[in-house]
């Protein structure tokens, strides 16, 4: 068990982003009552991923990391869970053959349902209302019914989360099979880029090493695999990740068993912080985002306190400085985490540090500039004689136009089309498996692939 630390113990301490209920009784049995609901994941579960992820720390495995900025309850629905897995995989399998290491596979999904603001108030027309905090609080609607934080959701996000998972797990029971086949992938972008020639190289290397494989195993691979997925969401509401979390049977910490790896928001990661006090007693790996605000003293001193024995697995440190700031902001805390001597997961998050509106006040975000930020990770942590760990993306299953750039050469013109997210704006599926290509080659020559 952690230092001086209690189930409780972040009580005490100043908590950001938290929803304000009107009704502290009805929240308490609601708590309870949730606190009594079985488990959506299992400790051994989670301690599987935290072995996965220490082989990512040692560069013999790479994380990949996506889903929605913010799942709603509308998603749980078969045919959008279906397709934000078939899109996970398949990157997960560009990264695989193009980088030559196994990939850990982690969804932002069956729970990230809690978001963090800018403001606890939103005003329109001189009415002032709570802001939508996400489904797990609040609706987005701008009406006082809608935006009355309702602990009723805290028990639907629940057995949404489960109902989602329950149909990934039958999913990937049941082979999902054609994943290692790009010739059953939708592949129209491809032709439509200037690197056709580049990706199509690629798929057919895949199809070649699939067919290999398939010939010589005698069977299709996919009929023999099954494959690892876990999942992940932010720890922002901290009432609801505290009530899903116990002391399991036979083992001698407590788990959040509400996901399998909660991640700590760059807005809430104060070291004095509740939700740092709270994580830092929790077994589960853990991500924490790191933000152009982040120093390199503090950040040592914060993953000290949630890693108190320098554990392999254990922190994944999601950077998101953005494409303009991670040259001057990454190399520092590079540094100072390696002359720490902690063993951390250096993963990229090239999405939140660059976020732009457009002139008529849509939220986007460049692909190139993505990419650019992702290029940039790969090779500061070659030239410090280290190695990128994982990646992280907001995408999703879906044909949205969200994110300008890409294949298709999506323009700010394009985005009203079909612009779906309450959010942040999300890679479409072909965007997603597109980054994968282009980040594939860099994995093959990062230094870690000579492990
Ligand atoms: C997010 O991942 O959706 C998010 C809010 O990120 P950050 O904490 O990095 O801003
Ligand atoms: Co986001």
């Amino acid at each position: 068990m952690a230092k001086n630390w209690t189930p409780t113990s972040w009580k005490s301490r100043p908590a950001q982003q938290q929803a304000e209920y009107d009704d502290p009784v009805e929240l308490e049995s609601t708590l309870q009552r949730l606190h009594r609901l079985p488990p959506i994941v299992t400790s051994w579960e989670i301690e599987k991923l935290k072995r996965q992820l220490a082989e990512v720390s040692r560069g013999e495995r790479f994380l990949l990391q996506g889903g929605d900025c913010s799942e709603r309850f509308s998603d749980c629905q078969a045919h959008l869970i279906d397709a934000k897995l078939k899109v996970l995989l398949q990157m997960s399998a560009v990264l695989s053959y193009g980088g030559g290491k196994r990939v850990v596979r982690v969804g932002r999904i069956a729970g990230q349902y809690a978001k963090p603001r800018s403001s606890s108030m939103e005003t329109i027309d001189g009415v002032s209302l709570p802001s939508y905090r996400g489904d797990l609080v609040n609706r987005r609607e701008f009406t006082p019914q809608a935006r009355r934080p309702d602990p009723a959701n805290l028990i639907e996000a629940y057995a949404r989360s489960s109902m989602t998972l329950n149909f990934i797990r039958s999913l990937l029971a049941g082979g999902f099979g054609d994943i290692h086949h790009p010739e059953v992938w939708n592949l129209a972008f491809v032709k439509e880029s200037e690197r056709a020639p580049e990706y199509e190289q690629l798929i057919e290397g895949m199809k070649a090493a699939s067919r290999f494989l398939d010939a010589t195993v005698g069977r299709e691979v996919s009929e023999l695999s099954t494959v690892d997925f876990f999942t992940s969401h932010e720890g922002l509401h901290l009432p609801y990740e505290h009530a899903v979390s116990e002391l399991p049977p036979l083992r001698d910490g407590w788990y959040d068993m509400g996901t399998h790896f909660p991640w700590i928001g760059d807005r809430t990661r104060q070291i004095d912080g509740a939700h740092i006090e709270f994580f830092r007693g929790i077994r589960n790996p853990i991500g924490v985002k790191v933000g152009p605000s982040m120093d390199p003293a503090e950040l040592v001193d914060l993953v000290r306190v949630l890693d108190e024995h320098n554990e392999p697995g254990r922190i994944t440190l999601i950077v998101r400085m953005g494409a303009e700031r991670i040259a001057a902001r990454l190399p520092p805390l590079i540094e100072a985490v390696r002359r720490a001597g902690l063993n951390v997961i250096w993963c990229s998050d090239p999405m939140h540090g660059n976020t732009y509106s457009t002139a008529d006040g849509t939220k986007t975000r460049h692909f190139d500039a993505i990419l650019s930020e992702l290029q940039q990770a790969f090779a500061i942590h070659t030239e410090l004689g280290g190695f990128l760990g994982g990646v992280h993306f907001e995408m999703t299953g879906q044909d949205v136009t969200e994110i300008v750039g890409g294949a298709r050469g999506l323009t700010e013109a394009d985005l009203a089309r079909a612009y779906d997210s309450d959010v942040d704006p999300r890679l479409n599926h072909e965007q997603a498996l597109e980054m994968a290509f282009l980040i594939s080659r860099h994995l093959r020559a990062s230094p870690s692939a000579q492990v």
